[in-house]
């Protein structure tokens, strides 16, 4: 194989045959391919695309570059999986997790880092105090057995050319491509044993597809990888927008999973994470449609299973469930309206940024996280918000970084006259 050659292939539009295409996958997860060819390749699926059948030959090969696991023999139960193409703000498997656990569904999942402005479940998650999300298969799959719930990062065998090739994309400029987020969301959730997924495909500013037409070019596309491998999928398309919820940075975003969990969630956030429920509760073998899905994640939300639920799966995983135990940045500024009128638009992009500045996410592969810190997005599209009223509020290491956001901030929201048109968080639902 000349990886130079494949790569002018790829660049030129022409189609490659699934085993030279397998092949350039698994030398690259096994270190024969370098970083700078493998990004080169990355660029040229980016501006060119695949076929069908080169993205099915793309997850295929992801999925054999390590081992699989079937979680639902190892359970004896249907498994029902999730997985959002990502947002900013989106903790929605925090606090979906342990409601679905508390229905009585088994949640086993592999989650990842932030991607771009985007945030990752494993950061957040991270920001609770001894929260482990290296679990051996042997510990994962025992959890889910006893707890009902675990949520770690993709072991080092399952999947590893993802694992690799997500950490490049991240930092090369190359996300935000259908085939090449398609595959790498259907390699792990095939590989982890799903026999049923639920996807959270985002749309709008903040997400990596921008438009309702590219999110159903996604959406088809996972659902086709999901047809040929035998799987139910749905993909619900939803409005990224603006921030999900208020809460944008990692330990910030646990707390806010945990309000919801109690009932006490942001209405657009609250109402994502009962609607995952009730899909993911109707796929699964409770034998229930999404109309009684929805009642019974709003029981177990009402009642407190899902809060207890939370409680045993954070300390099963080594964490303090206390809400007391998150730290806080040290600096915290409001950022106030510079007029009167309704908020227009909060956009979700230049606020993901913001917080990726502040430090909640990675500009490099190297970079380290800051759980503390973050954006609290006090006024959200349609909110009338008088002068001076906090808009959002900063949490930073220090003020420098602090008024560096603010007036990111202030350029993210729009304020109007006149209330802008009214948009549900679920889009449409493609099944
Ligand atoms: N989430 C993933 O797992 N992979 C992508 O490429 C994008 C979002």
């Amino acid at each position: 194989m000349r990886v130079a050659e494949l790569i002018e292939r790829t660049r030129n539009g022409e189609e490659l045959p699934s085993d030279e295409l397998a092949e350039l996958v698994l030398a690259y997860a096994r270190g024969e391919v370098p970083d700078y060819q493998m990004a080169a390749w990355c660029m040229a699926v980016y501006f060119r695309g695949l076929s069908g059948a080169e993205t099915f030959a793309l997850t295929d090969a992801m999925i054999r570059s390590g081992e699989t696991l079937d979680l639902g023999a190892a359970l004896g139960r249907k498994v029902v999986d999730k997985h959002s193409t990502g947002g900013v703000g989106d903790k929605t498997s925090i606090a979906v997790g342990p409601i679905v656990a508390a229905c009585g569904v088994p949640f086993g999942k592999m989650s990842g880092r932030g991607l771009g402005h985007t945030g990752g479940t494993l950061d957040k998650l991270e920001s609770i105090p001894g929260f482990r999300v290296e679990l051996s298969t042997e510990e994962f799959v025992a959890q889910v057995r006893e707890t009902g719930l675990a949520i770690i990062g993709q072991s080092a065998d399952l999947v590893p050319a993802d694992k690799k090739l997500y950490a490049l994309r991240d930092v090369t400029g190359t996300v935000d491509s259908v085939p090449l987020i398609a595959s790498s969301i259907m390699s792990k959730k095939l590989a982890a044993g799903a026999d049923a997924v639920a996807l959270d495909v985002k749309v709008g500013d903040g997400a990596f597809m921008k438009t309702i037409d590219d999110a159903r070019v996604l959406a088809e596309t996972m659902l086709e990888l999901g047809r040929h491998a035998g799987k139910e999928v749905v993909c619900l398309l939803t409005d990224m927008s603006q921030p999900l919820g208020r809460a944008v940075g990692n330990a910030l975003e646990v707390r806010e999973a945990v309000e919801t969990i109690r009932g006490e969630g942001p209405p657009d956030f609250t109402e994502l994470v009962l609607d995952g429920c009730a899909h993911l509760l109707a796929l699964s073998d409770l034998g229930v449609d999404a109309d009684e899905g929805r009642a019974r994640a709003e029981r177990a939300v009402a009642d407190g299973s899902a809060l207890a639920v939370y409680e045993r799966w954070i300390r099963a995983q080594g964490g303090d469930p206390s809400l007391d135990a998150l730290a806080w940045a040290p600096v915290v500024v409001p950022v106030p309206a510079p007029r009167a009128g309704i908020v227009a638009g909060a956009g979700a992009l230049a606020i993901g940024i913001a917080a990726l500045e502040l430090g909640a996410g990675r500009r490099t592969k190297a970079d380290t996280v800051d759980h503390a810190v973050g954006i609290v997005c006090r006024a959200k599209r349609g909110d009338v918000i008088a002068e001076g009223e906090p808009l959002a509020e900063v949490h930073a290491r220090s003020e420098l970084d602090a008024q560096a956001a603010a007036d990111a901030i202030l350029q993210a929201y729009v304020i109007g006259s006149t209330a802008p048109p009214s948009r549900s968080i679920v889009l449409e639902v493609v099944s």
